[in-house]
């Protein structure tokens, strides 16, 4: 079944065709990789996918159902959420907190709060922490819940975000450059964690350049360069697909070898 399905999406920076024509879509419990060199489109697709841009042509549906002029808020609550190539956390609140402001349910305790303070506001209240303190559980973070975010270490920062993303009970969770500043053991906790998430029946759509976890997670790869679909497949064909091989050797400043 198609969860994600994006058409012909395209998005000009003036004379900057970032993202042209592209399309493909994600199935229900897929792991699905979007690789691509520097500069190829992958960021500028999941902010048109997430509703940060509004493309210049092309369309992005999930479920069936257009999510053509929606707000990124409403993509979420339709059950996409995200985390950013450059951390986004809110640093000086404390982890725990982080976590909570991604949850729908204490969004909506906020506004109820004012008009009927109560017994069942800080009920739900308590389900929201119990649900965020089971999320920093699922990511290694349990014993982090009272400190700072910004005090967190680098991989710390990221499973963070990660938690704060599954917070907003996703379908379909998409990763920009999860693995970066990982070391090796990092990045293979990582691959435990994103293994377990698609077992909890949450489908992914991950930027990676860390090969590793490219062909060792995803059961498809679109391969994205100029801002065009080059290739997509299995990781099989893909690392062997001579288009897919030009486009990262073709690049000097790239270092993601195949
Ligand atoms: N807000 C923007 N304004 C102008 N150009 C942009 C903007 N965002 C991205 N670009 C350009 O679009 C292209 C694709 O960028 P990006 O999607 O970040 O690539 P990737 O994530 O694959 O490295 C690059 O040439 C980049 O400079
Ligand atoms: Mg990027």
């Amino acid at each position: 079944m198609t969860l994600l399905a994006v058409n012909e999406l395209s998005k000009y920076f003036g004379g900057v065709k970032a993202v042209d024509g592209v399309s493909f879509g994600v199935d229900h419990g897929e792991i699905v990789g979007l690789i691509g060199p520097n500069g190829a489109g992958k960021t500028t697709c999941f902010n048109l996918i997430s509703g940060l841009l509004t493309p210049t042509r092309g369309s992005v549906s999930l479920l069936g159902h257009s999510l053509g002029g929606l707000a990124p808020y409403y993509r979420s609550r339709r059950g996409l959420a995200r985390t950013f190539q450059n951390i986004q956390l809110f640093g000086g609140m404390d982890v725990l907190e982080n976590v909570l402001t991604g949850c729908h349910q204490r969004q909506e305790i906020g506004a109820f709060r004012a008009l009927w303070p109560g017994r069942g506001v800080r009920r739900a209240e308590t389900r929201a922490e119990e649900r965020a303190r089971e999320l920093l559980a699922l990511v290694g973070l349990a014993e982090r819940a009272d400190f700072p975010a910004d005090a967190l270490a680098y991989g710390e920062q990221r499973r963070l975000e990660i938690a704060r993303a599954l917070a907003q009970e996703p379908r379909l969770l998409m990763l920009d450059e999860p693995a970066a500043g990982l070391n090796s053991r990092e990045t293979e906790d990582l691959m435990t964690l994103l293994q377990e998430l698609r077992e909890r029946g949450i489908t992914l759509l991950i930027i990676e350049h860390d090969m590793t976890l490219i062909m060792g997670l995803c059961h498809r790869v679109v391969v994205l360069d100029h801002g065009q679909v080059i290739a997509a497949g299995p990781p099989s064909e893909i690392r062997r697909d001579p288009r897919v091989i030009e486009a990262y050797l073709g690049r000097e400043e790239d270092d993601g070898d195949l």
